[in-house]
């Protein structure tokens, strides 16, 4: 079995990673829990030792990762995930599996009258003995109220959590309403999860982003390669897989989706026509904002008169990329205030010039997303 510290080693070796203490201290104890989860389940406790003691914790301690943006949690995890001797195992998105949790509980209330939760969690553990979550946060209250006893019922099935956090578990939440509601899920990932920091000085993501530009001007050859470049850089995709990036079909509220044509790590790359040529609204670049820390948009034009709906469609974009403290990675005809020079709307295209150019500073490329 190959194992977790192993595999970060190797990595720092062949000169893809720098060697970080902080990261191996944190691969070592994802180490030690892989090989707690590849051990077979102890037996059930015969009747006499389970009248003597309280039931043994019969799954392993999963690990809460957490720290600032760029730290390594989510490659220290799918490092973890890809080396974890379980099945089944799941990897996803918190945010998405919450979506799905909402979901799932609509349509077991649709079937069953009774309280929906107990059959969701049984499904989500019959589909999962480990469950690995990537940017564990709650700002939702509909997702505050149910977490309590979601997580208990999952814990209960013998699932093992691990996951990755820009915030420590006593500031899920913060500042949420009913927020006494949900410190029960607070004290149950922190009785159920070792919590850990990673919070070293490197932002590893910034340093990959460092030195190269972040707005090509002009669109064409010498704008493709530099984006494909970065494209790479960011997301530490093989060489031999780059003609087929996976795409992506995300869920927008309100019953839409949205096709994201390339999707990696947390980046998404689309055409200018794709997000502003066709009929979509806040709703979809909330989502979009919400899911990808980083968005690459190549083939923006210079938007005339005409253009008018493409233009106000681009400001609402920017404005959702802005509020997520999305990183934006563009290929344009010109200069941001060069982009819409007249037209219904100039006046409110100016606030979205200024902000593009504040996404191009150092210190908006700083902050974390969300
Ligand atoms: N030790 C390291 N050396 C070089 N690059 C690293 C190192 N650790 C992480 N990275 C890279 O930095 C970027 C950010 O890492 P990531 O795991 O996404 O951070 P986080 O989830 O903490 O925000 C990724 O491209 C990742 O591969
Ligand atoms: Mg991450």
């Amino acid at each position: 079995m190959a194992d977790v510290r192993a595999a970060y080693d190797a990595l720092v070796a062949a000169g893809e990673l720098r060697p970080d203490a902080a990261q191996a201290a944190v691969a070592d104890k994802l180490d030690a829990l892989a090989k707690e989860l590849a051990a077979p389940p102890p037996p059930r406790a015969g009747l006499f030792a389970r009248l003597r003691a309280a039931p043994p914790l019969l799954t392993p301690h999963g690990l809460y990762i957490c720290g600032g943006v760029g730290r390594g949690k989510s490659m220290l995890m799918d490092l973890f995930f890809a080396h974890a001797d379980v099945t089944p195992k799941r990897r996803v998105h918190f945010h998405e599996f919450m979506l799905e949790i909402h979901a799932d509980i609509h349509a077991e209330r649709q079937r069953n009258g009774e309280d929906p939760i107990p059959a969701v969690a049984r499904a989500v553990a019959d589909s999962a003995r480990l469950l690995a979550f990537d940017e564990m946060q709650v700002k939702d209250i509909a997702d505050a109220a149910i977490l309590s006893r979601l997580f208990t019922a999952l814990f209960a099935a013998g699932v093992t959590v691990v996951t990755t956090s820009n915030r420590h578990p006593d500031d899920l939440y913060k500042d949420g309403l009913n927020r006494q509601l949900f410190l029960p899920f607070i004290a149950l990932i922190k009785a159920r999860c070792t919590v850990t920091t990673l919070d070293g000085p490197t932002d590893y993501r910034l340093q990959r982003l460092a030195g190269a530009a972040t707005w090509h001007v002009p669109n064409g050859p010498a704008a493709t390669a530099a984006m494909s470049d970065a494209f790479f850089r960011l997301t530490d995709y093989p060489v031999e897989d780059r003609a087929r990036v996976p795409t992506e079909t995300i869920a927008v509220p309100g019953g839409r989706s949205l096709f994201v044509p390339k999707s990696l790590k947390g980046v998404a790359v689309f055409s200018f026509a794709r997000l502003c040529r066709q009929p979509l609204g806040a709703a979809d670049y909330l989502a979009l904002a919400r899911r990808y820390h980083t968005v690459f948009i190549v083939g923006i034009p210079i938007l005339g008169p005409e253009n008018r709906n493409e233009a106000a469609r681009f400001v609402t974009l920017v404005d959702a990329l802005y509020e997520y403290k999305c990183k934006l990675i563009a290929a344009a005809d010109a200069e941001p205030a060069a982009l819409y020079p007249a037209g219904d709307g100039v006046f409110e295209f100016e606030r979205t010039v200024s902000r593009l150019m504040e996404m191009q500073s150092a210190d908006y490329m700083a902050l974390g997303h969300g």
